[in-house]
């Protein structure tokens, strides 16, 4: 892990299913703790991404999906499909006697027959987790995969050189706003044209280092113009109290949203001043209706 503290503010961390062969026990948590974020996030980022793609010219951008663990960002940024038939696949009894080898092998045609999105994407996923990477690598969702912690250390040459090449940064679950010495490393390997950043951190988990950071790098940083939206449930009043101290401590006004029992995270983009134009001109929409 990371020598960077991580702080109160830093949601319960669910370390045995963050590092499990396959993505079950992963995606089965996220189900039961009616994880939101990534049905939200993903639809602003694939709004910006096609925002970036026009603005460069590009016709396969290549994505860094930071802190990725089994690479549902990926799987959502890439594919026709949403959070709900990801948590659906996973919940069918279907699954509960498999090994991670039958896992594996059954997701990895199941992506290979997914309709995806257009363009096409190159992606890198990188996590601190090695069975979570090697998940994303083994099943296609990755095409290069680092299980790096760029906290404690300089990227690896491949990783390195995988950064150089990135046009835009996706991250959920506040990592790049919590570790911006990692933030740094990532940023500092990446070209001399930087790419956006965009990540959805929980209300109350902004940090102003990792603002500076961007800005060291030329960055700009915007909140999306999207009504906060949920993270996850609570578990438990303890932690509901925490969430509503640390989305105040950040500005945010609590009542109707954190009041209501969710965490709540927010869009953030990050990108070279020169390419900051209004995203309520984008395309694609920057918001969808919450799940049930
Ligand atoms: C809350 S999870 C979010 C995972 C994924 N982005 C998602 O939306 O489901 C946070 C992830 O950050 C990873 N992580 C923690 N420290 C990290 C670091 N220094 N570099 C990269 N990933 C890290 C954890 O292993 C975990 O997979």
């Amino acid at each position: 892990m990371s020598d960077e503290p991580q702080g109160e503010a830093f949601v319960t961390i669910f370390d045995d299913t963050y590092d499990q062969p396959d993505c079950r026990a992963y995606f089965r948590m996220m189900d039961a703790l009616g994880y939101r974020n990534q049905h939200h996030a993903v639809t602003a980022f694939r709004a910006g991404l096609t925002a970036l793609v026009r603005a460069r010219g590009l016709s396969a951008p290549r994505l860094l999906d930071f802190a990725s663990s089994y690479g549902i960002v990926t799987l959502l940024m890439r594919y026709r499909l949403g959070l709900d038939d990801v948590f659906a696949r996973y919940r069918a009894p279907a699954f509960d006697g498999l090994g991670p080898a039958e896992v594996i092998a059954r997701d990895r045609d199941w992506l290979a027959g997914l309709p995806r999105h257009a363009p096409p994407l190159h992606v890198t996923g990188l996590d601190i987790m090695p069975n979570a990477v090697a998940y994303g690598r083994t099943v296609g969702l990755f095409d290069e995969g680092y299980a790096e912690d760029l906290g404690a250390g300089a990227p690896s040459p491949g990783l390195a050189a995988a950064l150089g090449q990135v046009d835009m940064i996706v991250e959920c679950g506040s990592v790049a706003q919590l570790m911006p010495r990692a933030l740094d490393r990532v940023l500092s390997a990446c070209g001399p044209r930087k790419p956006w950043v965009m990540t959805s951190p929980i209300r109350g988990n902004e940090r102003a280092a990792a603002a500076e950071v961007l800005a060291r790098h030329g960055l700009v940083q915007e909140v999306l113009p999207i009504a906060p939206f949920v993270h996850r449930r609570f578990e438990g009043p303890e932690e509901q109290a925490r969430a509503l101290e640390n989305a105040r401590a950040a500005g945010h006004e609590t009542e109707g949203v954190e009041s209501t029992g969710h965490f709540h995270a927010q869009v953030l983009l990050a990108r070279p001043e020169d390419e900051a134009d209004d995203p309520r001109d984008w395309s694609l929409p920057l918001s969808v209706p919450p799940l049930p």
